[in-house]
């Protein structure tokens, strides 16, 4: 069994809200049960790569009660620069994996703990593999997209923030007779926007995962004013295409894009065709910061402590997760197989067709 005593904690890819909930309890079960030195690394794989060395000492005397409540992450993080293919100024890439796994020997760690998205977890893991570096992951994204775990930490606090979104645009659109359009994030996986959509009342949910029609979207609208209501809620996922199947995406940074404007195509195409003032909110990063929900800081704690037990019983290459109520350990390999997307035929679906809410057409 490898002998613990310097454990290295990062956190990777997207911020969201508990990163630092999940930090401090490594740093409470790493010090309290075991008596170990906890190394913060930062800016993800960075903090390793980088000379000189990027890391802090976590002792207690850090967490003097705020942790459990703040957004973000203290040791800071990134979601570029794949190590493997590292963006150099020059325009090239350069493979930098040698210095991480250097880095990770100079400043003696014994093993490593990563919180990130399915991403993230896929890369340290090829990463940690290059010298048996000894590795458990955490699951963290607002996305809800990681494999083998009911949820990752950030999801419940972005869902309500969707959701609060919804019940202050529901009284406007009300008060002006308006199709309110809600553009969420969620990249290629519609958690947020059908979680958040059905918690929020919404009429219309627009997900990558079920093909939606234009005309689909106007027969709902024209069905809630037939109805009696002079308003209606649009949620839409920024991953989500174009009715001819493009997706909307901005210029961003050189010939890079990303995702952006599906909120705006819809508002575009809908007002023509449903005699109404169409309005377009675009949430992007709001859903990420803030304090943290109940359930995500709960999640962070017990993902932090049954990280830290999994490396005092030597078992790497795990994630924790959690499933049935509580937290288990599954293999690093069945996560690190791309997203977790809706299950169009699934319950969630369901539910929504269930209630009235139009999301895309049956397949
Ligand atoms: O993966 C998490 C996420 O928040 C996505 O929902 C979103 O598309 C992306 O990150 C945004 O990343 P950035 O912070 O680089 O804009």
């Amino acid at each position: 069994m490898t002998l613990v005593h310097r454990l290295g904690v990062l956190t990777s890819g997207g911020d969201c809200a508990g990163l630092n909930a999940a930090i401090r309890a490594v740093v409470h079960r790493a010090i309290h049960s075991y008596r170990w030195t906890v190394f913060g690394i930062k800016d993800g794989s960075l903090g390793l790569m980088n000379r000189p060395l990027q890391y802090q000492e976590l002792s207690l005397d850090l967490f003097n009660g705020n942790m459990l409540r703040m957004g973000g992450t203290v040791l800071g993080t990134t979601n570029k620069g794949d190590p493997f293919a590292f963006p150099m100024p020059d325009g090239t890439t350069k493979d930098r994996s040698g210095e991480f796994i250097e880095g990770f020997h100079m400043l003696g760690l014994h093993a490593l703990i990563v919180i990130g998205g399915d991403g993230s977890l896929r890369i340290l893991d090829k990463l940690c593999q290059l010298d048996n570096v000894p590795m458990v992951g955490i699951p963290k994204t607002i996305d809800n997209d990681v494999h083998q775990t009911e949820f990752a930490i950030g999801f419940t606090t972005a869902v309500n923030v969707v959701v609060d979104a919804l019940d202050r645009l529901q009284p406007t659109a009300a008060s002006h007779h308006r199709v309110m359009i809600l553009e969420v994030m969620g990249r290629d996986a519609g958690h947020i926007a059908l979680s958040g959509g059905i918690a929020g009342g919404a009429d219309v949910i627009l997900i990558p995962e079920v093909p939606y029609s234009l005309d689909g979207v106007v027969d709902k609208i024209n069905d809630v004013r037939r109805e009696g209501r002079n308003h209606a809620l649009v949620v839409v996922a920024e991953g989500c295409k174009t009715e001819d199947g493009l997706p909307a995406t901005v210029a961003w940074s050189g010939d890079q894009s990303r995702y952006g404007g599906i909120g705006h195509y819809l508002a575009d195409k809908l007002a023509a065709r449903v005699n109404a003032e169409t309005r377009v909110t675009v949430l992007g990063h709001v859903q990420r910061g803030g304090q943290p929900a109940m359930r995500d800081r709960l999640l962070a704690s017990a993902f932090g402590v049954h990280a830290v037990d999994l490396v005092a019983q030597g078992k790497f290459r795990r994630m924790v997760a959690w499933q049935d109520r509580g937290v288990v350990d599954v293999p690093i390999a069945e996560v690190v197989v791309g997203s977790r997307c809706v299950d169009p035929q699934g319950p969630v679906v369901h539910t929504a067709r269930s209630l009235g809410i139009y999301v895309g057409e049956f397949g």
